[in-house]
Order: C-alpha cells, then sequence, then structure tokens
C-alpha cells in the first residue's frame, strides 16, 4: 500500500531523516518506537507534505503515485491522513465548520456525494458518540481549549471522518489517561480493516495493547534499524533502545 524508499530529508540544513526505507500492505499495523530525536515526528510531518522540510532524495508509492510530487492536500484526498504530536488550535472556525468542510473537500475529490450541514451533523454525531465526546465540541472552535487527550480525541474523530486508506498516528498516546487511551484506541480499530494500513508513532508499548501491531520498528538517527514483531516492543520497553543503537 505504502513504499517509501530511501528518504532522505532535512530541515534548515540539518538532515535528518538518512535513507529510511519501509513497506506496508494493506490490513497492517506497523508500529515505529525509537528515542527522543531519532526523526519519527519528522517522517510523519514529511509524508504528510509539511513544506519545512526539505526532501533531499527517495520516493514515497501510495496508490500508485509518488506522494512528495503531490500537494499537501491531494495527498489527503488520496486516502492519506496523518494524527499531529501536537494538534494545532484554529481560533475563529468551528471543529464543525471544519470537519465538514475537509469532508466535503475530500468526497469532491474522491468523486463522492457532497454532504449538507444537516447531513453531515447526523454522521458527525455518530461518530462523537464512537469517540465518547459531548456534542458541545462540534461548536467548539477547533482545538481551543481542548485538553490534551481531548486534542487526541479529535484528532481520531477527524480520521473517522475522512476515511482515509492509510493513516500515520504521531504519539496518539501522548497525554492520554487509561479510560481516552481506550476510547482511542476503539476509534482506531474500528477504522481498521483489510483494505486500510496503519502506522503508529509511539513512544512507549501501552498504546500496542490495544492496538495491535504486525510490526514494530526501531528508527534511530534517521533511519530503521531493527525489525521485528509485536514481541519487540515489550523488548524495548524492558530494555531500552540502547542495545540496538
Ligand atoms: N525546525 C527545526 N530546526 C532544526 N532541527 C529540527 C527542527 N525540527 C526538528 N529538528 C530536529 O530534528 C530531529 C528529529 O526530531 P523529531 O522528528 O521531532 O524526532 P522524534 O519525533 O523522533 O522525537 C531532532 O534532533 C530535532 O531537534
Ligand atoms: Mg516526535
Amino acid at each position: 500500500m505504502i513504499e517509501i524508499k530511501d528518504l532522505c530529508a532535512s530541515i534548515e540544513g540539518k538532515q535528518i531523516l538518512k535513507g529510511l526505507s519501509l513497506s506496508i500492505k494493506a490490513g497492517e499495523i506497523h508500529a515505529i518506537m525509537g528515542p527522543n530525536g531519532a526523526g519519527k515526528s519528522t517522517l510523519a510531518k514529511v509524508l504528510s507534505g509539511d513544506p519545512s522540510y526539505t526532501i533531499e532524495s527517495g520516493e514515497v508509492w501510495f496508490k500508485g503515485q509518488n506522494v512528495l510530487e503531490l500537494p499537501p492536500e491531494e495527498r489527503v484526498h488520496l486516502g492519506l491522513f496523518m494524527s499531529f504530536q501536537y494538534p494545532l488550535e484554529i481560533a475563529g472556525v468551528t471543529n464543525f465548520q471544519f470537519l465538514h468542510t475537509a469532508y466535503n473537500a475530500c468526497a469532491k475529490a474522491r468523486g463522492q456525494a457532497l454532504l449538507s450541514e444537516e447531513d453531515f451533523a447526523t454522521k458527525l454525531e455518530e461518530k462523537m458518540a464512537l469517540m465518547e465526546m459531548r456534542s458541545e465540541f462540534k461548536i467548539r472552535n477547533l482545538n481551543e481549549g481542548f485538553s490534551g487527550g481531548e486534542k487526541k480525541k479529535n484528532e481520531i474523530l477527524q480520521m473517522a471522518i475522512l476515511e482515509p486508506t492509510f493513516a500515520i498516528l504521531d504519539e496518539t498516546d501522548s497525554g492520554l489517561d487509561i479510560d481516552a487511551m481506550r476510547i482511542v484506541a476503539t476509534g482506531v480499530n474500528h477504522l481498521l480493516s483489510s483494505d486500510r494500513a496503519l502506522l503508529l508513532i509511539t513512544h512507549y508499548q501501552r498504546l500496542l495493547n490495544y492496538i495491535h501491531p504486525h510490526y514494530v520498528h526501531v528508527m534511530v538517527d534517521g533511519k530503521i534499524v531493527h525489525s521485528g514483531g509485536a514481541e519487540l516492543a515489550l523488548e524495548l520497553e524492558a530494555k531500552g533502545y540502547e542495545w540496538i543503537c
């Protein structure tokens, strides 16, 4: 489904990704773990098209296209989704307006029917119930004043609305208490299917108790240095990263 080939990227002249390759098939869940500063968030931001990064070399193939050549919104329309480690707050735009606009932009690009405000409200309520979010979150400004956990839930709500085929979740578990983690995991698991894939970036093993990865990769200094099955996450939790570095 997604094929990352020898990706090298830098920011402000500093090389962060140093030849990263990763292949993810439909139906698979992959987790990337690794020490602070390894470049995990950089990978997620480069895949989503953040213009602050310079791509030095490499390709990222998704649905027959090298997505590095596409603007961020076209990547989203194609079915790529990214949940940020630090979700942005946007004043003056309600969560409802944001999600409705994003939904219809994707629907238009994908040749699907657009939804009126009324029809979208029904869809949104159903997804908010799944995420155990109170209806006040519809009319609040996007992420403004949301707690860390509420922002993360809202990211998964966006994912539930946009129904991506490939989602990257960057430290979605950070700042979540156990109940919020269970709700977030339920939301994510609900969206998994044999024709979708997921890349989880996480610091800790605990999220992986709720969303079970098929493969775990360790990223150090801009590339993947070790890969294994779900048991690798437990080993990393017990032994740290130093034995691999
Ligand atoms: N704007 C920036 N300017 C310079 N260095 C940056 C910038 N953004 C990130 N970095 C550096 O890139 C490296 C990787 O960061 P990041 O991808 O956030 O790591 P991780 O998510 O694995 O903790 C870090 O050393 C960080 O300091
Ligand atoms: Mg990070």
